[in-house]
């Protein structure tokens, strides 16, 4: 969360700030701002909203700057207005900072400099660092240095973008247990907590590791460790193919990424396993190895270590984390390893019991999210093997862990997972078939079997979209409702919390997903003829429980809606809307019965008139703990 972003070269620094902030934006949008050195002097525009604001002001400033920092924010300190919005500017007015992250003693720090007379303007955490620079630069010594003695004061986990007015030619960089990079070009350079910024100028790129500050010329980058020690890295090269971020046609980016869940899928698939005749694959790279982009790829356990495991763990939060909950059933299921799963911000402050034979998953679309990764780096300090699955093979996550499973799905832009969503199911179907197979826990016939049912998913998911006029027409029959229930049991539980958590963050509604047969334990006290009640109902071995808990909801006068597979005459009886699907073996529903319900979470959101894209309140990548 927060995007940072810095250029210097012979171009104005304005528009190119704002060009990489553009690409950073899912990061946050509560308010952006640009701190540039115009004429010898620093100039700092910011604006609180959406990044369109920043560009209305900077549209009426016409800076003419040749270097600068940026930052796009996601709000944890103070509220987003004009004066928390990034940068920050020391009580002299010469120095600008912009931070990612949290400094978790800034209070003290605050205090502390207030005693000895700094005036400071923000509620932020981020304002007492460009003072306590400042403070530092008083008592002398090179920037550099000074800097560093800043630093050693700083408690928490951040990355700063830092330009003085007294030094025009430099920006420097700071990481700690953040991602940064450096974009290197003709005489120029440029700063972006995410490479993909820095991929329209240029795909030559150094990457600062943990605890590294980078002094930043038009010439180049000079990289220090925290203890003012050189370190010396060659720059590495990005697949120099931009990324096309276009709605193609669609009304919003959620339309378009629910409607590529079909391509989504069969890339993810047919990257793995060729052929259901074959073994699934996990050595093949996401990356061309020619490419040298540095970050692992593949799996590289060995058949040993497989057949050594004798427990998983797995780390995600919010939509990764249901996902993962689909796929600690799948591996109980079929490796027989037992799997425990957990929200990655619970593992903080618990004792975590793995060990050497222990596999620890982390999941993150976006391979940047602090706690997912806070819980992989201490499986893997307790001698755990390690893993994860991403979308991004260029994120920090790809940096911790040598096995990597990447999803292919391209920029997920809506900040509402989606495609990422049903990919991370896909790569969990094939790690459980993949290690029941190494492991002999399933047979070569029924490993054929299940990949070729897995091949059928991508054709079903076409066929729920094609439906999208019917399930439109009874969603908006829905969008009145202040409270909804989402239901299912086994496999589609995490089904019924993914759709409840769509519909809470695209529409606003409070919704909350339960096993359906925890409901009669409290939840169904708030069912009355306003709440609506989704069920997620498939043919299989809890078909009958879940619609025994249904009709529980139904007694109670609630409104019925279900996710039902065509030709269901029980479901077309018992429920008010049906939201059919195509026919599928329960053990593969969850990858089918999460697309009506996006999809209904989408027209109810666009019916409202709501934000689409940028849900209030969230950003897309969260890097703070
Ligand atoms: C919901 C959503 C979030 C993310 C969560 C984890 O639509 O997108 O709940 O799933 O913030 O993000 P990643 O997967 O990037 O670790």
């Amino acid at each position: 969360m927060c995007g940072i972003v810095g250029y210097l070269g012979p171009l104005n620094a304005a528009p190119v700030l704002l060009s990489e902030l553009k690409c950073l934006e899912y990061r946050g949008y509560d308010s952006a701002g640009v701190a540039v050195i115009e004429n010898g002097r620093l100039c700092v525009m910011k604006a609180a909203g959406k990044l369109s604001n920043l560009e209305n002001l900077l549209a009426t400033q016409h800076p003419t700057a040749k270097v600068g920092i940026g930052h796009t924010r996601w709000a944890t300190h103070g509220v987003p207005n004009d004066t928390n919005a990034h940068p920050h500017i020391d009580s002299t007015g010469t120095i600008a900072v912009v931070h990612n992250g949290i400094i978790e003693n800034f209070e003290e720090l605050k205090e502390d400099l207030i005693n000895k007379g700094y005036a400071f303007s923000s509620d932020t955490d981020s304002e007492v660092i460009a003072h306590l620079i400042s403070y530092e630069l008083s008592k002398g010594g090179e920037m550099l240095d000074v800097i560093l003695r800043s630093l050693k004061q700083l408690v928490g986990a951040y990355a700063l973008g830092i330009v003085s007015q007294e030094h025009p030619d430099r920006i420097y960089a700071v990481n700690h247990h953040y991602s940064l990079s450096v974009g290197l070009g003709q005489d120029e350079s440029f700063l972006a907590s995410d490479s993909m910024a820095v991929r329209q100028y240029t795909n030559r790129v150094v990457r600062l590791e943990q605890s590294e500050i980078a002094e930043i010329t038009t010439q180049g980058v000079r990289l220090f460790t925290f203890d003012g020690t050189e370190v010396k890295r060659s720059p590495i090269a990005m697949d120099s193919s931009p990324y096309v971020i276009d709605k193609c046609g669609h009304k919003h980016f959620l339309h378009k990424e629910i409607h590529e869940q079909p391509l989504v899928l069969r890339q993810t698939l047919t990257k793995y396993l060729r052929h259901p005749n074959h073994p699934i694959d996990f050595s093949v790279g996401d990356v061309d190895p020619e490419a040298n982009d540095g970050t692992a790829y593949g799996v590289h356990l060995t058949d040993e270590e497989i057949k050594g495991l004798n427990h998983i763990n797995v780390f995600a939060c919010g939509t990764a984390y249901h996902a993962s909950m689909v796929g600690k059933i799948l591996l109980e299921e079929l490796v027989g390893i037992p799997v425990a799963v957990d929200i990655a911000s619970e593992i903080r402050g618990r004792k975590l019991l793995v060990n050497e034979s222990t596999l620890a998953i982390a999941v993150s679309q976006s391979g940047e999210t602090a706690d997912t990764l806070a819980a992989l780096k201490e499986a893997k300090s307790k001698g755990a093997y390690t893993m994860g699955i991403t979308n991004r093979a260029d994120s920090h996550l790809a940096q911790i862990t040598p096995n990597l499973i990447v999803t292919e799905c391209g920029i997920e832009v809506s900040v509402a997972a989606t495609k990422t969503y049903v990919a991370q199911l896909a790569s969990f179907y094939l790690l459980a078939i993949y290690l029941a197979e190494k492991r002999g826990t399933i047979s070569a016939d029924k490993a054929r079997e299940m990949k070729m049912q897995l091949n059928s998913i991508p054709t079903m998911v076409e066929q729920i979209l094609a439906r999208e006029e019917e399930i439109k027409e009874t969603s908006i029959k829905y969008a009145d409702a202040h409270d909804v229930v989402f239901i299912g049991r086994g496999l589609n539980f995490p089904t019924a919390l993914e759709g409840a958590l769509k519909l809470k963050e695209l529409s606003y509604i409070h919704a909350s997903g339960y096993a359906a047969g925890e409901l009669k334990h409290g939840p169904i006290a708030v069912l009355d003829q306003n709440v609506p009640v989704i069920t997620v109902l498939m043919p299989g071995t809890v078909y009958e429980k879940t619609l025994s808990n249904a009709q529980e909801a139904r007694a109670r006068n609630a409104k019925m809606i279900v996710v039902a597979v065509d030709g269901d005459e029980q479901a077309a009886k018992t429920f008010d809307s049906v939201l059919s699907i195509p026919p599928i073996d329960e053990l593969f529903s969850p990858l089918t019965t999460i697309v009506p319900l996006q999809l209904l979470s989408y027209f109810i959101s666009d019916y409202l008139g709501k934000d689409v894209d940028q849900p209030r309140n969230l950003a897309k990548s969260v890097t703070v703990e």
